[in-house]
């Protein structure tokens, strides 16, 4: 049984991770089918605070395959009444009144979590600020197991911005669900993974080694995981630009790459990836990005389908 609000990727057993994977399995089914009609008569809110493509548009695709529809409020931080200055906790009271389920992304660290605790319809975390992104961890497994078969016995190369970038935190503390995973922390000095991450792979047997050499993770990763450096994040400029463009992934690196890894990333790229590498078929990161409809039809459909609203 999931969790009433999907919040934080610590919230998920392996059984919830085999039954949503197996479930969004079934999910492209039907949206390759042309969808169906199983969520009609509910309404998903999405409600941004900050910028998005795809986990906005995917979460309204999702809801729309499902025969659900969707009320939307995409740059909340300038055209929502938090401009007039009303407070996170009063949105949701009355986006909820308008809503059956709303997912949220917004700057701060545990905005997913204040929403929730006032909220009567479940919340999405689509992001709070540099802490969590458990719906992308989602697709990010599911990837995986689409791409490689697998999730267990796994070395995944974590690479670029692990301090400020929310879906590599997510989704390392995912792999914890998984057995036997190593995880390789490519990060330059200054934004490595932060400690809390650190320690909650040790408490669960994950082994883990921080690298700042790209080159020396390369034959070794199953998964070779790009991010971009979170430019919004960063305290200054300076600070910014003495760590972006550290790891550039081209053409020139693939023959380093084992024949059976796959390159992913949570996109937006900024120079992360050459262009060049999108023809290989070991680019996965398009087809990553398409997953996110299934993941959230799954999520949509497991949360909306079989609940009463409480209070
Ligand atoms: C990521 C995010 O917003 O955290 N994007 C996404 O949701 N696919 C990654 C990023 O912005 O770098």
């Amino acid at each position: 049984m999931l969790p009433r609000h999907i919040l934080r990727v610590d919230q998920f057993s392996r059984g919830d991770l085999q039954q949503l994977l197996t479930h969004s399995r079934e999910m492209r089914r039907i949206a390759d089918a042309g969808g169906d009609e199983r969520l009609k008569g509910k309404i998903l809110a999405t409600l941004f605070f900050e910028p998005s493509t795809r986990t906005r548009l995917s979460f309204e695709s999702a809801m729309l395959r499902l025969g659900g529809e969707v009320i939307s409020s995409e740059s909340a931080d300038h055209t929502s009444s938090a401009v007039k200055g009303e407070s996170l906790e009063d949105t949701i009271r009355i986006v909820e009144s308008y809503a059956d389920a709303i997912a949220i992304r917004h700057p701060l660290a545990g905005a997913a979590e204040t929403s929730a605790s006032v909220a009567s319809v479940p919340i999405l975390n689509a992001g709070d600020g540099p802490r969590e992104h458990p719906t992308q961890a989602l697709l990010d497994l599911y990837t995986i197991y689409d791409e490689l078969h697998r999730i267990d016995d796994l070395t995944v190369a974590l690479v670029g911005d692990l301090r400020f970038g929310r879906a590599p935190r997510s989704l390392a503390m995912l792999l914890t669900r998984t057995e036997r995973c190593r995880i390789l922390l490519v990060a330059p000095p200054g934004i490595e993974m932060s400690q809390d991450v650190l320690a909650y792979l040790d408490a669960h047997n994950v082994v883990w080694e921080q690298l700042h050499d790209l080159e020396e993770a390369l034959p070794r990763a199953d998964v070779i995981y790009m991010t971009r450096v979170q430019k919004e994040r960063f305290p200054s400029v300076d600070a910014y630009r003495r760590v972006s463009g550290s790891y550039r992934l081209g053409e020139e690196h693939l023959a380093r790459l084992r024949q059976d890894a796959i390159i992913m990333h949570p996109l937006p790229r900024v120079d992360e990836i050459d262009t060049t590498v999108d023809a290989d078929p070991r680019a996965a990161y398009f087809r990553q990005a398409r997953n996110g409809v299934y993941i959230r039809m799954a999520l949509l459909d497991l949360l909306l389908r079989s609940r009463i609203r409480t209070a």
